[in-house]
Protein backbone atom coordinates (compact mmCIF):
# COMPACT_ATOMS: atom_id res chain seq x y z
CA UNK A 1 0.00 0.00 0.00
CA UNK A 2 2.86 2.16 0.82
CA UNK A 3 5.07 1.21 -2.17
CA UNK A 4 6.48 4.43 -4.29
CA UNK A 5 4.64 6.92 -1.77
CA UNK A 6 6.91 9.76 -0.96
CA UNK A 7 7.41 9.99 2.77
CA UNK A 8 8.64 12.88 4.39
CA UNK A 9 9.70 12.20 8.02
CA UNK A 10 10.02 15.20 10.44
CA UNK A 11 12.37 14.11 13.74
CA UNK A 12 12.39 16.68 16.37
CA UNK A 13 14.83 16.70 19.32
CA UNK A 14 13.04 14.03 21.52
CA UNK A 15 14.43 10.68 23.05
CA UNK A 16 11.99 9.00 21.23
CA UNK A 17 13.84 9.71 18.40
CA UNK A 18 15.79 6.67 18.54
CA UNK A 19 12.70 4.74 17.50
CA UNK A 20 12.40 7.09 14.07
CA UNK A 21 15.48 4.68 13.04
CA UNK A 22 12.83 1.26 13.21
CA UNK A 23 10.35 3.74 11.42
CA UNK A 24 12.45 4.51 8.56
CA UNK A 25 12.96 0.78 8.60
CA UNK A 26 9.72 -0.66 8.30
CA UNK A 27 8.39 2.33 5.35
CA UNK A 28 11.73 1.20 3.57
CA UNK A 29 10.56 -2.15 3.90
CA UNK A 30 7.18 -1.23 2.64
CA UNK A 31 8.51 0.09 -0.49
CA UNK A 32 8.09 3.89 0.31
CA UNK A 33 10.20 6.07 -0.70
CA UNK A 34 11.14 8.49 2.56
CA UNK A 35 13.33 11.74 2.99
CA UNK A 36 14.09 12.51 6.43
CA UNK A 37 14.19 15.54 7.47
CA UNK A 38 15.74 16.25 11.49
CA UNK A 39 15.86 19.79 13.28
CA UNK A 40 19.24 20.28 14.93
CA UNK A 41 18.20 19.14 18.14
CA UNK A 42 17.11 15.33 16.69
CA UNK A 43 20.93 15.16 15.69
CA UNK A 44 21.64 15.16 20.04
CA UNK A 45 19.24 12.29 20.06
CA UNK A 46 19.90 9.81 16.94
CA UNK A 47 23.05 10.86 14.10
CA UNK A 48 22.15 11.85 10.59
CA UNK A 49 24.49 9.01 9.10
CA UNK A 50 22.01 6.36 11.14
CA UNK A 51 18.87 7.86 9.54
CA UNK A 52 20.37 8.16 5.77
CA UNK A 53 21.71 4.93 5.99
CA UNK A 54 18.13 4.08 6.86
CA UNK A 55 16.39 5.86 4.35
CA UNK A 56 18.95 5.54 1.61
CA UNK A 57 19.03 9.16 1.04
CA UNK A 58 20.88 12.33 2.57
CA UNK A 59 18.57 13.98 5.45
CA UNK A 60 18.04 17.54 5.53
CA UNK A 61 18.61 20.12 8.64
CA UNK A 62 19.44 22.91 7.14
CA UNK A 63 17.63 25.64 4.51
CA UNK A 64 20.75 25.74 2.58
CA UNK A 65 24.56 23.79 2.59
CA UNK A 66 27.11 26.03 3.86
CA UNK A 67 29.70 24.30 1.70
CA UNK A 68 28.12 24.78 -1.69
CA UNK A 69 25.32 26.87 -1.61
CA UNK A 70 22.98 24.21 -2.26
CA UNK A 71 19.29 25.16 -1.45
CA UNK A 72 17.20 22.61 0.22
CA UNK A 73 13.86 23.80 -1.10
CA UNK A 74 10.62 23.34 1.49
CA UNK A 75 8.61 24.37 -1.56
CA UNK A 76 9.85 21.37 -3.71
CA UNK A 77 9.89 19.44 -0.41
CA UNK A 78 5.88 20.30 0.18
CA UNK A 79 4.96 19.29 -3.41
CA UNK A 80 6.92 15.93 -3.68
CA UNK A 81 5.47 14.27 -0.32
CA UNK A 82 2.42 12.42 -0.69
CA UNK A 83 2.50 12.30 3.55
CA UNK A 84 4.26 14.12 6.08
CA UNK A 85 4.66 12.28 9.10
CA UNK A 86 6.31 14.35 11.97
CA UNK A 87 7.64 11.76 14.96
CA UNK A 88 8.30 11.77 17.27
CA UNK A 89 7.10 15.79 17.52
CA UNK A 90 7.80 17.80 20.57
CA UNK A 91 5.62 19.91 22.17
CA UNK A 92 8.08 23.23 20.89
CA UNK A 93 7.55 21.82 17.57
CA UNK A 94 3.85 21.58 18.11
CA UNK A 95 3.10 25.03 19.63
CA UNK A 96 5.65 26.13 16.53
CA UNK A 97 3.54 24.70 13.76
CA UNK A 98 0.12 26.05 16.02
CA UNK A 99 2.09 29.74 15.32
CA UNK A 100 3.04 29.11 11.97
CA UNK A 101 6.82 29.83 13.36
CA UNK A 102 9.13 29.04 10.67
CA UNK A 103 12.54 28.83 12.02
CA UNK A 104 13.86 25.12 10.51
CA UNK A 105 13.49 23.09 7.38
CA UNK A 106 10.57 20.86 8.77
CA UNK A 107 8.90 23.37 10.07
CA UNK A 108 8.64 25.55 6.76
CA UNK A 109 7.93 22.53 4.54
CA UNK A 110 4.72 21.52 7.01
CA UNK A 111 3.91 25.41 6.11
CA UNK A 112 4.48 24.25 2.09
CA UNK A 113 2.99 21.14 3.28
CA UNK A 114 -0.10 20.01 0.48
CA UNK A 115 -0.72 16.61 1.58
CA UNK A 116 -2.29 15.24 4.89
CA UNK A 117 0.17 15.71 8.14
CA UNK A 118 0.75 13.35 10.91
CA UNK A 119 2.20 13.91 14.11
CA UNK A 120 3.40 11.34 16.45
CA UNK A 121 3.73 13.48 20.14
CA UNK A 122 6.23 12.24 22.43
CA UNK A 123 7.13 13.97 25.73
CA UNK A 124 6.93 13.98 29.67
CA UNK A 125 3.64 13.72 30.57
CA UNK A 126 3.35 16.94 32.66
CA UNK A 127 4.04 18.89 29.34
CA UNK A 128 1.65 16.17 27.21
CA UNK A 129 -1.24 17.00 30.07
CA UNK A 130 -0.60 20.81 29.61
CA UNK A 131 -3.13 22.80 28.91
CA UNK A 132 -1.21 24.65 26.08
CA UNK A 133 -0.21 21.51 24.70
CA UNK A 134 -3.77 20.29 24.76
CA UNK A 135 -4.83 22.99 23.33
CA UNK A 136 -2.13 23.04 20.67
CA UNK A 137 -2.38 19.54 19.73
CA UNK A 138 -6.65 20.55 19.46
CA UNK A 139 -5.64 23.18 16.83
CA UNK A 140 -3.52 20.80 15.05
CA UNK A 141 -6.57 19.04 14.77
CA UNK A 142 -9.16 21.81 13.98
CA UNK A 143 -6.58 22.20 11.14
CA UNK A 144 -7.07 18.59 9.84
CA UNK A 145 -3.28 17.56 11.05
CA UNK A 146 -3.74 13.93 12.15
CA UNK A 147 -2.46 13.50 15.97
CA UNK A 148 -1.43 10.02 17.36
CA UNK A 149 -1.92 10.03 20.98
CA UNK A 150 0.83 9.58 22.64
CA UNK A 151 1.24 6.15 25.04
CA UNK A 152 0.78 5.93 28.65
CA UNK A 153 3.48 4.09 30.20
CA UNK A 154 6.97 4.48 31.49
CA UNK A 155 9.08 8.01 30.20
CA UNK A 156 12.20 8.51 29.75
CA UNK A 157 12.07 11.09 33.10
CA UNK A 158 11.38 8.44 35.31
CA UNK A 159 7.93 9.10 35.27
CA UNK A 160 4.90 7.02 34.39
CA UNK A 161 2.07 8.30 32.26
CA UNK A 162 0.96 9.43 28.98
CA UNK A 163 3.57 11.32 26.74
CA UNK A 164 5.53 7.62 25.01
CA UNK A 165 5.84 8.23 21.41
CA UNK A 166 3.18 5.78 19.77
CA UNK A 167 5.22 2.46 18.94
CA UNK A 168 6.59 3.10 15.03
CA UNK A 169 4.24 -0.59 14.50
CA UNK A 170 1.28 1.96 15.53
CA UNK A 171 2.47 4.67 13.29
CA UNK A 172 2.66 1.85 10.16
CA UNK A 173 -0.61 0.88 11.12
CA UNK A 174 -2.36 4.28 11.62
CA UNK A 175 -0.41 5.66 8.34
CA UNK A 176 -1.68 2.68 6.10
CA UNK A 177 -5.10 3.05 7.34
CA UNK A 178 -4.72 6.97 6.03
CA UNK A 179 -3.64 5.86 2.71
CA UNK A 180 -6.39 3.05 2.14
CA UNK A 181 -9.23 6.21 3.30
CA UNK A 182 -7.57 8.84 1.08
CA UNK A 183 -8.46 6.89 -2.40
CA UNK A 184 -11.67 4.99 -0.67
CA UNK A 185 -14.51 7.16 -2.41
CA UNK A 186 -12.38 7.94 -5.90
CA UNK A 187 -15.70 7.96 -8.14
CA UNK A 188 -18.04 8.64 -5.62
CA UNK A 189 -20.42 11.97 -5.86
CA UNK A 190 -21.37 13.73 -2.97
CA UNK A 191 -23.93 16.15 -2.28
CA UNK A 192 -23.24 18.01 0.84
CA UNK A 193 -25.50 21.34 2.13
CA UNK A 194 -24.08 23.44 4.93
CA UNK A 195 -24.80 26.84 6.45
CA UNK A 196 -28.18 28.64 7.56
CA UNK A 197 -30.54 29.85 5.19
CA UNK A 198 -31.86 33.46 4.72
CA UNK A 199 -35.77 34.32 4.15
CA UNK A 200 -36.39 37.47 2.97
CA UNK A 201 -39.02 39.93 4.95
CA UNK A 202 -38.10 42.99 2.79
CA UNK A 203 -34.66 43.55 0.44
CA UNK A 204 -33.17 44.20 3.60
CA UNK A 205 -34.37 41.62 6.16
CA UNK A 206 -34.17 38.42 6.56
CA UNK A 207 -34.99 35.46 9.21
CA UNK A 208 -31.85 33.55 9.46
CA UNK A 209 -30.42 31.48 12.29
CA UNK A 210 -27.17 30.79 13.98
CA UNK A 211 -25.30 27.79 12.09
CA UNK A 212 -21.87 28.83 10.84
CA UNK A 213 -21.47 25.62 8.10
CA UNK A 214 -18.26 24.40 9.89
CA UNK A 215 -19.53 20.99 10.24
CA UNK A 216 -20.67 20.83 6.34
CA UNK A 217 -17.47 22.03 5.53
CA UNK A 218 -15.44 19.98 7.41
CA UNK A 219 -17.83 17.18 6.13
CA UNK A 220 -17.48 18.12 2.44
CA UNK A 221 -13.40 18.28 2.79
CA UNK A 222 -13.36 14.88 4.40
CA UNK A 223 -15.19 13.58 1.39
CA UNK A 224 -12.82 15.41 -0.82
CA UNK A 225 -9.87 14.12 1.00
CA UNK A 226 -10.99 10.21 0.44
CA UNK A 227 -11.13 11.34 -3.49
CA UNK A 228 -15.38 11.99 -3.63
CA UNK A 229 -16.38 14.78 -5.87
CA UNK A 230 -18.41 16.67 -3.57
CA UNK A 231 -21.01 19.15 -4.99
CA UNK A 232 -21.42 22.05 -1.76
CA UNK A 233 -24.54 23.78 -1.67
CA UNK A 234 -23.91 26.15 0.98
CA UNK A 235 -26.08 29.05 2.25
CA UNK A 236 -24.59 32.11 3.84
CA UNK A 237 -21.48 31.37 5.68
CA UNK A 238 -18.06 33.08 6.25
CA UNK A 239 -16.08 29.91 4.96
CA UNK A 240 -14.52 28.92 1.90
CA UNK A 241 -13.92 25.08 0.47
CA UNK A 242 -10.12 24.85 -0.11
CA UNK A 243 -10.26 21.02 -1.76
CA UNK A 244 -10.22 21.27 -5.58
CA UNK A 245 -12.69 18.23 -5.63
CA UNK A 246 -15.27 20.54 -4.05
CA UNK A 247 -17.91 22.69 -6.43
CA UNK A 248 -19.59 25.31 -4.02
CA UNK A 249 -22.80 26.31 -5.17
CA UNK A 250 -23.88 29.19 -2.92
CA UNK A 251 -27.42 29.20 -2.44
CA UNK A 252 -29.39 31.83 0.35
CA UNK A 253 -33.02 30.77 0.85
CA UNK A 254 -34.66 27.45 1.30
CA UNK A 255 -36.48 27.54 -1.96
CA UNK A 256 -33.35 27.97 -3.59
CA UNK A 257 -31.44 25.30 -1.44
CA UNK A 258 -34.13 23.10 -2.49
CA UNK A 259 -33.85 23.61 -6.31
CA UNK A 260 -30.24 23.03 -6.15
CA UNK A 261 -30.25 20.21 -4.27
CA UNK A 262 -32.98 18.67 -6.52
CA UNK A 263 -31.05 19.50 -9.64
CA UNK A 264 -27.78 17.81 -8.65
CA UNK A 265 -29.55 14.48 -6.16
CA UNK A 266 -30.08 12.25 -9.14
CA UNK A 267 -26.11 12.29 -9.83
CA UNK A 268 -25.16 11.57 -6.41
CA UNK A 269 -24.32 8.59 -4.40
CA UNK A 270 -24.37 9.63 -1.27
CA UNK A 271 -26.19 13.16 0.45
CA UNK A 272 -25.66 14.62 3.23
CA UNK A 273 -28.31 17.34 4.52
CA UNK A 274 -26.38 19.31 6.98
CA UNK A 275 -27.62 22.90 6.53
CA UNK A 276 -29.85 24.19 9.14
CA UNK A 277 -32.76 24.72 6.80
CA UNK A 278 -35.48 27.56 7.50
CA UNK A 279 -38.51 25.93 8.16
CA UNK A 280 -41.21 28.85 7.32
CA UNK A 281 -40.20 31.30 4.95
CA UNK A 282 -42.58 34.74 4.53
CA UNK A 283 -45.50 33.98 2.48
CA UNK A 284 -45.23 37.60 1.14
CA UNK A 285 -41.71 39.71 0.83
CA UNK A 286 -41.97 42.92 0.55
CA UNK A 287 -40.32 44.46 -2.45
CA UNK A 288 -39.74 47.52 -0.34
CA UNK A 289 -38.22 48.39 2.78
CA UNK A 290 -40.99 47.71 5.29
CA UNK A 291 -40.68 51.22 7.13
CA UNK A 292 -41.03 52.11 10.73
CA UNK A 293 -44.56 52.39 12.46
CA UNK A 294 -46.02 52.09 15.90
CA UNK A 295 -48.71 49.31 15.05
CA UNK A 296 -47.43 46.10 15.28
CA UNK A 297 -46.61 44.16 12.65
CA UNK A 298 -47.42 40.89 11.57
CA UNK A 299 -45.23 38.55 9.19
CA UNK A 300 -47.71 36.00 7.67
CA UNK A 301 -44.83 32.42 7.33
CA UNK A 302 -45.26 29.46 5.34
CA UNK A 303 -43.88 26.11 5.59
CA UNK A 304 -40.63 25.75 3.25
CA UNK A 305 -40.53 22.01 1.84
CA UNK A 306 -38.26 19.26 3.76
CA UNK A 307 -35.05 18.84 1.14
CA UNK A 308 -33.98 15.88 3.62
CA UNK A 309 -37.51 13.75 3.52
CA UNK A 310 -37.93 14.70 -0.15
CA UNK A 311 -34.53 13.10 -1.19
CA UNK A 312 -35.72 10.58 1.34
CA UNK A 313 -38.88 10.05 -0.83
CA UNK A 314 -36.79 10.41 -4.12
CA UNK A 315 -33.73 7.87 -3.26
CA UNK A 316 -33.82 5.08 -5.25
CA UNK A 317 -32.13 2.03 -4.87
CA UNK A 318 -28.59 2.59 -3.41
CA UNK A 319 -28.54 5.94 -2.88
CA UNK A 320 -27.44 6.63 0.58
CA UNK A 321 -29.24 9.82 1.87
CA UNK A 322 -28.14 10.96 5.59
CA UNK A 323 -29.65 13.83 7.89
CA UNK A 324 -28.66 16.10 11.32
CA UNK A 325 -31.13 16.81 13.81
CA UNK A 326 -30.82 19.20 16.78
CA UNK A 327 -33.17 18.46 19.41
CA UNK A 328 -33.95 20.30 22.76
CA UNK A 329 -35.69 17.58 24.67
CA UNK A 330 -36.65 13.99 24.03
CA UNK A 331 -33.70 13.95 21.59
CA UNK A 332 -32.68 10.40 20.97
CA UNK A 333 -36.79 9.48 20.27
CA UNK A 334 -37.06 12.61 18.40
CA UNK A 335 -33.84 12.04 16.11
CA UNK A 336 -34.98 8.28 15.42
CA UNK A 337 -38.67 9.44 14.45
CA UNK A 338 -37.07 11.98 12.47
CA UNK A 339 -34.83 9.83 10.60
CA UNK A 340 -37.62 6.67 9.82
CA UNK A 341 -40.27 9.99 8.54
CA UNK A 342 -37.76 11.44 6.22
CA UNK A 343 -36.47 7.93 5.22
CA UNK A 344 -32.92 8.87 6.37
CA UNK A 345 -30.34 5.63 6.19
CA UNK A 346 -28.63 7.46 9.22
CA UNK A 347 -29.08 10.96 11.01
CA UNK A 348 -26.20 12.44 12.98
CA UNK A 349 -27.61 14.00 16.49
CA UNK A 350 -26.50 17.02 17.95
CA UNK A 351 -26.08 17.99 21.05
CA UNK A 352 -27.04 21.39 22.15
CA UNK A 353 -27.07 20.47 25.80
CA UNK A 354 -23.22 20.35 25.74
CA UNK A 355 -20.46 22.94 26.44
CA UNK A 356 -18.35 23.43 23.10
CA UNK A 357 -20.72 21.67 20.96
CA UNK A 358 -23.35 23.20 18.23
CA UNK A 359 -23.77 26.19 16.49
CA UNK A 360 -20.56 28.41 15.54
CA UNK A 361 -17.92 26.25 18.02
CA UNK A 362 -15.27 24.30 15.89
CA UNK A 363 -15.81 20.84 18.17
CA UNK A 364 -19.46 19.05 18.32
CA UNK A 365 -20.53 16.33 20.09
CA UNK A 366 -22.68 13.77 18.20
CA UNK A 367 -24.62 10.62 18.32
CA UNK A 368 -24.94 8.91 15.17
CA UNK A 369 -28.18 6.81 14.99
CA UNK A 370 -28.69 3.91 12.54
CA UNK A 371 -31.45 2.14 10.88
CA UNK A 372 -31.05 -0.71 12.03
CA UNK A 373 -31.56 0.89 15.29
CA UNK A 374 -27.93 1.16 16.37
CA UNK A 375 -26.52 4.30 18.05
CA UNK A 376 -22.81 5.08 18.57
CA UNK A 377 -22.04 8.17 20.65
CA UNK A 378 -18.69 10.36 20.17
CA UNK A 379 -17.35 13.00 22.60
CA UNK A 380 -16.26 16.00 22.25
CA UNK A 381 -13.91 16.79 19.10
CA UNK A 382 -13.17 18.83 16.70
CA UNK A 383 -15.60 19.25 13.90
CA UNK A 384 -13.04 18.09 11.88
CA UNK A 385 -12.68 14.75 13.47
CA UNK A 386 -16.51 14.64 13.85
CA UNK A 387 -16.05 14.73 10.26
CA UNK A 388 -14.06 11.14 9.76
CA UNK A 389 -16.11 9.65 12.30
CA UNK A 390 -19.24 10.60 9.96
CA UNK A 391 -17.98 9.56 6.87
CA UNK A 392 -16.17 6.22 8.55
CA UNK A 393 -20.06 5.58 9.25
CA UNK A 394 -21.42 6.28 6.09
CA UNK A 395 -18.89 3.64 4.12
CA UNK A 396 -20.08 1.40 7.00
CA UNK A 397 -23.56 1.35 5.87
CA UNK A 398 -22.49 1.42 1.87
O1 LIG B 1 -37.06 18.49 10.84
P1 LIG B 1 -35.77 19.14 11.10
O2 LIG B 1 -35.61 20.49 10.51
O3 LIG B 1 -35.36 19.14 12.55
O4 LIG B 1 -34.73 18.14 10.37
C1 LIG B 1 -33.38 18.39 10.32
C2 LIG B 1 -32.79 17.71 9.10
O5 LIG B 1 -33.59 17.99 7.96
C3 LIG B 1 -31.43 18.23 8.75
O6 LIG B 1 -30.72 17.20 8.09
C4 LIG B 1 -31.73 19.38 7.79
O7 LIG B 1 -30.64 19.66 6.94
C5 LIG B 1 -32.91 18.82 7.03
N1 LIG B 1 -33.88 19.82 6.55
C6 LIG B 1 -33.99 20.03 5.20
N2 LIG B 1 -34.91 20.92 4.71
C7 LIG B 1 -35.70 21.61 5.55
C8 LIG B 1 -35.59 21.42 6.93
C9 LIG B 1 -34.67 20.52 7.40
O8 LIG B 1 -33.25 19.42 4.44
N3 LIG B 1 -36.58 22.47 5.04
Amino acid sequence: MLKGKHILLGITGSIAAYKAATLVRLLVKEGADVQVLMTAAAKQFITPLTMATLSKRPILVEFYNPENGNWNSHVSLGEWADYYLIAPATANTIAKMVHGIADNLLLTAYLSARCPVIVAPAMDVEMYNHPANVRNMALLKERGVAVIEAATGSLASGLEGKGRMEEPEKIMQFLQQSVSKKKSLTGVNVLVTAGPTYEAIDPIRFIGNHSSGKMGYALAEEFAARGAAVTLISGPAALKAQHPHITTIPVVSAAEMYNAATAHFHTAHIAVLCAAVADFTPQHPSETKIKRGTAPLQIQLQPTVDIAAELGRKKTNGQIVVGFALETDHELPNAQKKMTAKNLNMIVLNSLNDEGAGFGFDTNKVTLLYRNGAQESHGLKPKRCIAADIVDAIQSIK
